[in-house]
């Protein structure tokens, strides 16, 4: 496998973090990896924030806290986030939704088409950043209801986010705490297999099809010039290897998309 491709495989969200700060030179560089990511016209519409207050930070991460409605739920119908970097949703005895993290990335996007696709694509390149340097990070959702508050809107006021902006997520990061956490399983079948074969089958159409051009006009034909006899032959080869060739595909087409699963 491609090293690019095992390391974004190998990303995981970390929500125990040690308590030293991140050096300003891999912080830079994440940051640099949010900015260079796509935004759609190329607007260039989201704003980050960074936050190193562990006041401030703790503050929020409480109120974030309390957005979840995860306490008024059906304990029942919580599905477990992880056993190894547990969330909020895991263990409710944990009351800072930012986990203690000495870096958290207030993401703001100005409304407008596409702004939350721009802070995914933004916050992933920082994630992915982030792990690619050693350092933890988990995105962390909620914005909008956590900078609708008292305290969130002074915050704003003091950072000088300007209105039209809203908040759209967090991102943390810190250097981990413990081991590194094994892949969460994902679930089969979400890249389909259709997808996959219609690929496949129209090359096997037009293959089995064209038999039926076989029969390019000969310019003489008690004597075949050289273009019909390619012709002849190349459909012969033709005819010979489309029927076998549609398992071997379709074979071949499955085992590519479990590559990809
Ligand atoms: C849109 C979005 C919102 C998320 N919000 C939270 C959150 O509020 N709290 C949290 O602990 N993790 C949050 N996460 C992290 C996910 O729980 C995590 O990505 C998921 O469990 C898969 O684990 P992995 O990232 O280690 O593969 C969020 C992830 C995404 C993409």
């Amino acid at each position: 496998m491609n090293e690019m491709v095992e390391k974004i495989i190998t990303r995981h969200a970390i929500r125990k973090f040690q308590d030293r700060q991140i050096e300003e030179s891999v912080l830079e560089q994440i940051l640099q990896a949010g900015l260079y990511a796509p935004s759609a016209g190329n607007n260039q519409y989201s704003r980050i924030v960074v936050c190193q207050d562990k006041e401030v930070n703790l503050r929020l991460g409480q109120l974030n806290r309390s957005m979840d409605m995860v306490h008024t739920a059906d304990p029942k119908k919580i599905r477990p986030v992880s056993a190894e970097q547990p969330s909020i949703r895991d263990d409710l005895t944990i009351k800072d939704a930012f986990y203690s993290a000495p870096t958290v990335l207030a993401l703001f996007v100005r409304s407008g088409y596409y702004a939350h696709e721009d802070v995914a694509f933004m916050a992933e390149n920082m994630w992915l950043a982030a792990h690619f340097l050693g350092v933890g990070a988990c995105y962390i959702g909620r914005a909008e209801k956590t900078f609708d508050t008292e305290y969130g809107r002074e915050l704003r006021q003091k950072w000088g986010v300007p209105e039209d902006m809203t908040p759209v997520g967090h991102l943390l990061l810190g250097y981990r705490e413990g081991p590194e956490p094994h892949s969460k399983p994902r679930k089969p079948l979400r890249t389909f297999i259709a997808v996959v074969l219609t690929l496949a089958l129209p090359v096997w159409y037009s293959m089995a099809t064209s038999n039926t051009a076989t029969t390019v006009p000969a310019m003489n034909s008690d004597q075949p010039n050289m273009v019909n006899r390619d012709m002849v032959a190349l459909t012969q080869f033709r005819s010979k290897i489309s029927a076998p060739m549609l398992p071997i595909m379709v074979k071949k087409s499955l085992a590519a998309s479990k590559i990809v699963l």
